[in-house]
C-alpha cells in the first residue's frame, strides 16, 4: 500500500498536478470535509476508474455551515482518513492550512439559481452559497480534468453541475451512486453521531423512500404519496420533516401533485434524534 502525499498549500498542490499534466496523465478531483466513510471511498474508486491521477481534498468548509449547525462538533479525523485514502490507492491528499481557504480580505460570494432553489435551500438559506464557494475556490485550486459528487446530496450535484457549465470551468462532473450499509441507510458522516435506537430508526427512512417511490410509479397522486411517507416518517420516531417533494430529475423543479410522467426524484430531509437526514431515489413512469 503506498501512502498518498499530503500537500497543504496551494503552491504544493498546483506544482504536483502540473508534473501529472507533463506527463500527459489525467487527474480526477473528490472534494471531501473529511470523516470519510465507505461512500466517500466509493467515490474514489469511481475516481481512479476515469484519471490516471485521484487527489482528494479534506476542508471542513465553515462557509456551508449556517449558525447552530454542526461546524464545530463536525468529526475531523485527518490521520484515519489519510489511512482510508491509501487503502483505495488515492495519490494525493489536498489538506488547505487552516485560514488559508478564505482569508482575511476575502470578499467575494457565489449565488445559484434554478436548481439550487427550492427544497434545501428553504431550510438551510445560505448552503449553497457556501458549496458553491469553496467548490469552484477547489476547482479553481486543483484544475482537474472531471471532479466526482455523490448522488447522496442530490441537489448539492446539480447545482455543482450548474455552477460549472455556467463559469466555463472545463472540467466534466460525474455524480456517483448513493452507498449504502446493509440495511439501506445511505452512508454519511453523521451517522456516527446515532446510538443504536436512533440508527435503528435512521434506517426505515430508506424504506419508507422506496415504498413510496414504488407507489408513485405504480401510478399514485403525487401528493397522496408524499403526505403517507411523511406521516410514515413520524411514525417510524421522526420529530421534524423538512420536506418530501418529487421534483425533475434534471430541472429539480417540484411536482406537488398529479402522476409521473417523466424521470423524476423523489427527496427527503427529516431529522431523528436531533441529526437531520437526507436521501433520494429516482422514480420513473411505469
Ligand atoms: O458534500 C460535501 O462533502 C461538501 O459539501 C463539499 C462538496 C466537499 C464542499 O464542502
Amino acid at each position: 500500500m503506498i501512502e498518498p502525499s499530503i500537500v497543504r498549500t496551494q503552491n504544493a498542490l498546483r506544482g504536483q498536478v502540473w508534473e501529472w499534466r507533463g506527463y500527459g496523465e489525467t487527474i480526477a478531483f473528490v472534494p471531501t470535509m473529511g470523516a470519510l466513510h465507505a461512500g466517500h471511498l466509493s467515490l474514489v474508486n469511481l475516481a481512479k476508474k476515469k484519471a490516471d491521477r485521484v487527489i482528494v481534498s479534506i476542508f471542513v468548509n465553515p462557509t456551508q455551515f449556517a449558525p447552530g449547525e454542526d461546524f464545530e462538533n463536525y468529526p475531523r479525523a485527518e490521520k484515519e482518513d489519510v489511512a482510508k485514502l491509501a487503502s483505495v490507492g488515492c495519490d494525493l491528499v489536498y489538506v488547505p492550512r487552516k485560514g488559508s481557504m478564505y482569508r482575511a480580505h476575502h470578499a467575494t460570494h457565489i449565488k445559484v439559481g434554478g436548481v439550487a432553489e427550492n427544497l434545501e435551500t428553504d431550510h438551510r438559506p445560505t448552503f449553497f452559497d457556501g458549496v458553491a464557494l469553496v467548490v469552484t475556490k477547489l476547482l479553481n485550486r486543483a484544475a482537474p480534468d472531471i471532479a466526482i459528487f455523490g448522488e447522496k446530496d442530490y441537489q448539492q450535484l446539480a447545482t455543482i453541475r450548474r455552477l460549472v457549465d455556467d463559469l466555463d470551468m472545463p472540467i466534466k462532473i460525474i455524480g456517483a451512486p448513493i452507498a449504502r450499509d446493509e440495511y439501506g441507510l445511505a452512508l454519511s458522516s453523521r451517522n456516527q453521531y446515532f446510538d443504536e435506537d436512533g440508527l435503528f430508526k435512521a434506517r426505515q427512512m430508506n424504506k419508507i423512500m422506496y415504498s413510496c417511490a414504488a407507489r408513485l410509479s405504480g401510478g399514485a397522486d403525487i401528493a397522496n404519496g408524499t403526505t403517507a411517507a411523511e406521516k410514515a416518517l413520524i411514525d417510524a420516531g421522526y420529530s421534524d420533516i423538512d420536506y418530501v417533494s418529487v421534483a425533475c430529475a434534471e430541472s429539480l423543479e417540484i411536482a406537488k401533485s398529479g402522476t409521473i410522467e417523466k424521470p423524476m426524484r423523489l427527496l427527503i430531509a427529516a431529522h431523528c434524534e436531533g441529526v437531520r437526514l437526507i436521501d433520494n431515489c429516482a422514480v420513473n413512469p411505469a
